[in-house]
């Protein structure tokens, strides 16, 4: 690959302005002699993030993030120094000057790419003059393809025979031996055939519109493998490219949006229906590689899937890549079609019309998102709804841009019909739960104001360590908070029956961390039907203790009240084990040590 010239990289600031750049992928407000947006690097809601016109500078005076054009290209689409500059090159219509002294990087490419394009066009004659080309025409013909899209999309045809391609290029040493490398001739038991043999075939282009590879579709749908790919090879690789995308680019006006689709016909076919911004993975799942491709290539991507199970479980597992690739201004959508049906068969089925509805309506992210996990829990239940709470929490918290998840937060107040505060609490804890390593699968509340619990895997053995462990006190935290946040939801647990009260009061005996919980216990016991408030009265005056109180509140929202007061004594059980556990351990630690003085004197004396 050869460089880019300095002087044309020396030049590009003059060339474009960074405002235009910018405000294509922000929303800038002019704000006296600078554009002020939202920062896209570290997040938040305010306007921090600005961007001169006069200096072609932008700069967060948060997060102190700052730096040029191509800095932020490369940042905000995760691009590598040169591919930023092409980024941008393209988008403003800028002819790349090339350093023409410079060679290119790895000799093998230049060769590949040129012979696939030799070996395209070799399948594209055999489609019109092999004397097996009628097959291939009548296929084609009955799949509706027509004879300009055919030639758009350059289809060809590997004739039946085993050498038909090697026989082509026997002449050519070189040839020869890089169609091996490429996977389109192979070595068997009786010498060297050709890969792809009596099939329709797909050539795939990377986004310059050069050949990097083929799709091959067998005629009859009983073959052993409906569709054959080229290996993988030094100019092609299947978690990076997208079938069709050269095609999309080249034949739409805007790429206002990308359809996703799952297969080479379903391209051709939208193509034929005059639907051009389309795309397919070929026929793996979407990758986050193919993710920052479209990200860089438009600002909604419409994931399409058939409508029955495993089109469902594959627009899942793209939701889950997608979360935390979500970024300013993208947007994502998913569309289910029919059961039993691809966008080949139903753009034929239906009006063009019809089918762009399908389009506008997609289902937006969130929205899939919610519905998916509601469908895996018992929604109408508390329990069911705490569980949904739980699992939406996990994925949420892997959104990295903090206005979307803050967004998705606010959404999924509404649908489980609590406040926005009393959900935010939940998130928190779920996050901190994944930075903390807990033993118990209880979500982590700890009262404390402590900084997220690091890692203490060093001390994962902790049934050998002689004194409590910091992972063991983050436990007894944990379960601590969460009996706290069960009484405060329900008090009747304290009141059922009097062995609450002795228990906690023999845990505070060795940990005056259960204070609190034994204040507590007391008062929820004192008065039938206590209120919340009530409950907390008496802390109103330590003001910084009252407010992690009222988190804790905010917890454990859905729960029956027998469940409630189950998991309140498994806590409790559990607490009471590990004083146990720990006790004993100093005992045994004393007596280790005191086996060991006594060693050494026999040893003096
Ligand atoms: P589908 O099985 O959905 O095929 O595979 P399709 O696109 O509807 O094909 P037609 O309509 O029967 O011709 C979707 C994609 O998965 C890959 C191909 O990229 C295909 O387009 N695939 C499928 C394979 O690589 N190998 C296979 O055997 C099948
Ligand atoms: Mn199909």
């Amino acid at each position: 690959m050869p460089y880019i010239s300095q002087s044309f990289i020396d030049d590009l600031p003059n060339q474009i302005d960074i405002v235009d750049l910018i405000s294509k992928r922000l929303s800038l407000k002019k704000t006296g002699s600078d554009y002020r947006a939202p920062c896209p690097f570290h997040g938040g809601k305010n306007r921090n993030f600005a961007v001169s016109s006069h200096k072609q500078f932008y700069h967060c005076f948060k997060c102190g993030e700052s730096g040029g054009a191509i800095s932020f290209v490369q940042k905000i689409d995760n691009l590598s120094f040169v591919e930023a500059i092409e980024a941008i090159a393209n988008e403003f219509g800028l002819k790349i000057e090339y350093d023409s002294n410079t060679k290119p990087v790895d000799p093998r490419l230049e060769r590949y790419r040129d012979l696939s394009q030799k070996v395209s066009a070799f399948y594209i004659q055999q489609l019109r003059s092999s004397p097996a080309k009628e097959k291939a025409v009548s296929y084609a013909k009955n799949r509706g393809i027509s004879g300009e899209i055919a030639k758009r999309f350059e289809l060809g045809f590997a004739p039946p025979s085993n050498n038909d391609l090697l026989l082509a290029f026997e002449k050519d040493e070189q040839a020869s031996t890089d169609l091996k490398s490429l996977g389109l001739i192979k070595t068997g038991e009786y010498g060297d055939y050709d890969f792809f043999r009596d099939r329709l075939m797909f050539p795939i282009h990377n986004t310059k519109g050069n050949v990097i590879a083929f799709g091959g579709r067998a005629f009859d749908n009983k073959a052993k493998a409906k569709y054959l790919n080229s290996s993988e090879s030094p100019i092609f690789s299947k978690s990076r490219e997208l079938y069709g995308l050269y095609h999309a680019r080249k034949f739409s006006r805007t790429m206002d949006y990308v359809l996703v689709v799952e297969g080479y016909m379903d391209v051709v076919a939208l193509h034929q229906a005059g639907f051009t911004k389309v795309v397919a993975t070929l026929g793996t799942a979407t990758t986050p590689e193919h993710l920052q491709i479209l990200a860089r290539t438009t600002n909604t991507i419409v994931f399409c899937f058939d409508g029955d199970n495993a089109g469902r479980a594959a627009a899942w597992k793209a939701l889950k890549v997608t979360l935390p690739i979500i970024k300013a201004g993208l947007i994502v959508k998913f569309l289910f079609l029919p059961d039993g049906e691809d966008p080949d068969t139903l753009v034929k089925k239906e009006s063009t019309k019809a089918f762009e509805t399908r389009i506008e309506k997609a289902q937006t992210l969130s929205k899939f998102l919610f519905n998916h996990v509601k469908s895996e829990v018992d929604f109408d239940t508390i329990e069911g709804k705490t569980l949904f709470l739980e699992k939406v929490s996990v994925l949420i918290n892997q959104v990295n841009y903090e206005i979307y998840q803050q967004q998705l937060i606010d959404g999924v107040a509404q649908v489980v019909g609590q406040s926005v505060e009393q959900v935010q609490t939940v998130f928190k804890q779920q996050a901190e739960q994944v930075i903390s390593t807990s033993i118990d699968p209880i979500p982590t509340l700890v009262v404390d104001d402590e900084p997220p619990i690091p890692d203490f895997s060093d001390f994962s053995d902790d049934y050998q360590s002689p004194s409590p462990t910091p992972k063991e006190n983050s436990t007894v935290k944990v379960l601590m908070s969460r009996m706290i946040s069960l009484l405060l939801n329900y008090p009747s647990i304290a009141h059922d029956n009097d062995t609450v009260e002795v228990r906690v009061r023999a845990l505070k005996e060795n940990d005056k961390e259960f204070t609190t919980l034994l204040d507590l216990v007391h008062s929820a016991e004192m008065v039938e039907d206590v209120s919340q408030e009530e409950l907390l009265k008496p802390f109103k005056v330590k003001t910084g203790f009252y407010n992690r109180l009222q988190e804790l509140c905010a917890l454990v929202p859905f729960l029956s009240e027998n469940a409630a007061k189950n998991e309140f004594l498994d806590a409790l059980l559990k607490v009471e084990r590990r004083q146990k556990k720990t006790q004993s351990l100093l005992i045994k630690d004393e007596q280790e040590y005191v086996k060991s003085l006594q060693a050494r004197r026999g040893k003096k004396s």
